[in-house]
């Protein structure tokens, strides 16, 4: 283990939850103790992420999400351990124990360097004789020279081992490799590139580190791209293609498309601000992202129907972060590549500026399923509409938006803004209903939630409390004998149990921040699932005792039943005359 537990508890101690999590999520407080809200975790409209200050924990009650100020700090600035230690020890003036601080920033440090010697092996490939069919691709796509130093674009070549020979002419090794996800274990030992035969889109953080690639195949084929693994430095979910480029650029919004192919090209017809989510739906991470450079996006995906529903998804996510986001709508193309190809790139200005803000999006996309002259699809409509705008949080716009829909279906303002009021007052209730249900627990929540089933959902509450009194009232584990971890049925509980008992035993703090290191995510939401809740205080001893009471006589149920089944299996073989 890197760090002693002693830092740990330290640092966790000087860097109050409250005051970290608060500098990125608006925290409001409710009733009891804890605050509350909206998770930048998932996306959501009512608050269910809390914070406890006196578990110093927060817990989202919505995705299930949980841990300790470092876990957080690690899950929303995308910081491995002992970075996100690190952020926090500089935050807090904490002076870092050295030795750890060295070989983690150093691993770092190599695999970037490493990165960047390979995106200059593959721009440089593109020039060479056998670069022949990348340099014809790139024609075909219209792609310029210009463009391609733009992004240093390269290409791999059609062989097994060039990079691999290449780096470690450079001194690097075959494991050092592997860990950036340039090469892959062949069967037989050994191993051989992994990107063979591709056009390579470096991918670039906002820092300029070449963090991973994207290769795409040289026109048809599958898979058509190939990226880098999840890495020490890169994380796809964290991080937007040619983000790099679009923060310098003046547009004041960031456009943003679905391919590495679209953006290359919007960049070349003067769209300098366009970003691509490298290949999965925009996600709540990239979209905080954003916000640190623009508070305007326009979304220009593909025009199909996956494109559209994406769309809506990123609208979600976007509107949360109060970005003012417009939808494009693409007619007759695709893609943006496609469009600027077909009409040209003042086509696709106009097309930006009558770009429509997103609420006329859903509206226009809700509009185009009815047909307004028939009445029944006429109240079908405005049901669906109003529905849409029931939720917007902005009272002027919910307005503004009724006198729309008024216009469009012939319908008095005040019917239309009777039902909106209506649909909002059932909305609301049924948040807080939803909202009351989250809170009173039980173990079937957490089960969905954690993704993790329990076998014996009674010694699984059991075993829930015996793991929360641990963390909250150790002390009332030296005055028993504690239970023993071999009789939980849960191996998730077992594993913290086992983990917290060694840590009260040896005397050590019994903390979340201590034990981060050793918990995996899902253990640590299961964990801060368990313990955001409390135990009456004046009953804790008799709940320990119930808890342990329940554990064993499951544990001893099951070992009777195990019994049995031996005794019948070895019955039954006797009677065949087996040895046994
Ligand atoms: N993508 C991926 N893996 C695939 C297909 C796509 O990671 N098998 C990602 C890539 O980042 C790609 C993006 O999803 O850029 C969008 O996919 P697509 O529209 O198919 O690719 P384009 O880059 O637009 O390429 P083209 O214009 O040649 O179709
Ligand atoms: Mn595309």
């Amino acid at each position: 283990m890197a760090f002693s537990e002693d830092f740990l508890q330290e640092l966790a101690s000087r860097n109050d939850i409250v005051d970290v999590v608060g500098s990125y999520v608006h925290l409001t407080k409710r009733s009891g103790s804890n605050l509350f809200g909206l998770c930048p975790f998932h996306s959501e409209k009512t608050p269910s992420f809390s914070v406890a200050p006196d578990k110093q924990i927060y817990h989202c009650f919505g995705c299930g999400k949980g841990g300790s100020v470092i876990s957080f700090i690690m899950e929303i600035e995308n910081l491995s351990f002992p970075d996100a230690v690190a952020f926090l020890a500089r935050r807090a003036g904490m002076p870092m124990p050295e030795e750890e601080q060295d070989t983690a920033s150093k691993k770092r440090a190599r695999m970037l360097a490493l990165n960047r010697e390979a995106a200059r092996f593959f721009h440089a490939a593109l020039k060479e004789p056998s670069g022949q069919p990348a340099r014809e691709y790139l024609a075909r796509r219209q792609l310029t020279g210009k463009t391609v130093t733009n992004f240093g674009l390269g290409f791999a070549p059609d062989t097994w081992d060039s990079l691999t020979r290449a780096m470690k002419g450079l001194g690097y090794t075959e494991q050092e490799l592997f860990d950036a996800g340039l090469v892959r274990h062949g069967k037989k030992g050994g191993v051989y590139d992994t990107f063979r035969n591709r056009l390579m889109f470096p991918v670039i953080d906002v820092r300029g580190n070449v963090i991973g690639f994207s290769g795409r195949i040289l026109g048809d084929g599958e898979p058509k791209y190939m990226n880098s693994p999840e890495t020490l430095v890169f994380s796809k979910s964290h991080n937007l293609f040619a983000l790099n480029l679009a923060k310098k650029s003046k547009a004041g919004y960031i456009l943003l498309a679905e391919g590495n192919v679209d953006v290359a090209s919007l960049h070349q017809a003067g769209f300098d601000s366009a970003v691509a989510s490298l290949g999965t739906s925009l996600t709540p991470e990239q979209a905080r992202l954003l916000s640190r450079y623009t508070s305007e996006i326009v979304i220009a995906y593909d025009s199909d129907g996956a494109g559209q529903k994406a769309s809506q998804r990123a609208i979600g996510l976007l509107e949360k972060l109060d970005l003012r986001v417009r939808v494009l709508r693409m007619e007759g193309a695709k893609d943006p590549d496609e469009y600027l190809k077909r009409f040209g790139a003042d086509a696709f200005r106009n097309l930006l500026e009558a770009s429509e803000n997103h609420i006329d999006f859903r509206l226009a996309s809700i509009r185009q399923k009815y047909d307004l002259a028939v009445d029944e699809q006429k109240v079908a409509f405005l049901r669906e509409a109003c529905d849409m705008v029931a939720a917007l949080p902005d009272k002027i716009k919910r307005e503004v938006y009724a006198m729309r829909l008024s216009e469009t279906t012939g319908i008095s303002v005040d019917a239309v803004k009777d039902q909106i009021a209506q649909i909002r007052k059932r909305k609301l209730r049924a948040a807080e209903r939803q909202e009351r249900r989250d809170q009173s627990r039980p173990v079937l929540q957490q089960q969905k939630r954690t993704g993790i089933r329990y076998d014996n959902p009674r010694s699984a509450a059991a075993e829930e409390g015996v793991v929360r009194l641990l963390c909250q009232e150790p002390e009332l584990f030296q005055r028993i004998e504690p239970p023993d971890a071999e009789w939980f049925s849960s191996p998730e509980l077992k594993h913290l149990y086992a983990l917290l008992l060694d840590c009260m035993q040896r005397g050590a703090p019994v903390s979340l921040a201590a034990m981060s290191e050793q918990l995996s995510p899902e253990e640590m939401n299961l964990l801060t699932g368990v313990i955001q809740e409390s135990d009456d205080s004046s009953q804790r001893s008799k709940a320990l005792a119930d808890y342990i009471q329940i554990i064993r006589d499951e544990a001893f149920r099951r070992t009777n039943e195990d019994l049995r089944e031996a005794a019948r299996l070895y019955k039954k073989r006797k009677a065949y005359g087996d040895k046994v």
